[in-house]
């Protein structure tokens, strides 16, 4: 059980490492599954949350929690790409949960990244939350420049699905699951940071020392654009689960 503390309104979990983190982490979503089967959950890519769902899958196939009801909605993804092209988040989000667990895949939603009508198809994003009563519990990694979802510094509080560029930083941050920088895409379709604050309860996950100014500045920095995550800070059931290191400046 990791340390917890609080800064503001946020609950700051301190785990001993990514492990801890990610149990702690898939206890509260198995939790909250098992007391509302058809919650509906916002998910996250990245390399933060995959233990996490190592733990999803483990739990599921154990008998342990039920995703035949549950809804999703991903955060993001890449703009150009094709639910099928193995970069793309659809395709992470296959690989590394829904195609382990017992999830409903026409219940699992993931902003379009090949379209004809960008802005009609953000509209419909939202539409589909909204049609389904908004998220229950939403999980969110954190990028090194304090990114939320692709919601990049000078990201206004009250953004909404969109399609946006990408900053340099997260460019190269996100080039190891590439071939090489080029062919990372430069835009992206995200929710924006309104979307997010609807949720009723944020849980975010940090590892790593790379992490550890973006993680601090989230929750004690100035709230502004400059540190998209810092918008968290006004959200009334948001939860930090961070290891040592990403909390070292705290
Ligand atoms: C990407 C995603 C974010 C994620 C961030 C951190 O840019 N759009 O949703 O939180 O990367 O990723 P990682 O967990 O790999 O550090």
């Amino acid at each position: 059980m990791g340390r917890e503390v609080v800064v503001g309104k946020i609950k700051v979990i301190i785990c001993q490492d990514k492990q801890e983190v990610s149990r702690e982490a898939a206890a509260i979503f198995i939790q909250a599954i098992n007391s509302n089967p058809e919650i509906v959950l916002g998910l996250a890519t990245g390399g933060t949350p995959v233990g996490m769902y190592k733990e999803l899958i483990e739990m599921n196939k154990k008998g342990k929690v039920n995703f035949s009801k549950v809804k999703s909605f991903n955060l993001d993804e890449y703009a150009g790409l094709d639910g099928s092209h193995p970069q793309s988040y659809r395709f992470f989000m296959n690989q590394n949960l829904f195609n382990h667990i017992n999830i409903d895949k026409s219940n699992t939603y993931v902003p379009e990244g090949k379209f004809c009508d960008c802005e009609q198809s953000c509209r419909n994003y939202e539409e589909a939350i909204k049609k389904n009563s908004g998220i229950d519990l939403q999980l969110l990694g954190i990028g090194s420049n304090g990114h939320i979802a692709f919601n990049e510094p000078g990201s206004p509080e009250k953004s909404r699905t969109r399609k946006v560029d990408l900053t340099a930083r997260t460019i190269d941050d996100n080039t190891r699951f590439f071939d090489n920088r080029n062919q990372v895409p430069t835009q992206a379709i995200t929710m924006g940071i309104e979307t997010i604050l609807e949720a009723k309860q944020i849980i975010l996950l940090a590892t790593g020392a790379n992490k550890a100014t973006a993680v601090t500045g989230a929750l004690k920095g100035p709230v502004g654009s400059r540190l998209p995550a810092s918008f968290l800070q006004g959200h009334s059931a948001c939860t930090f689960i961070v290891d040592k290191a990403a909390a070292c400046e705290l």
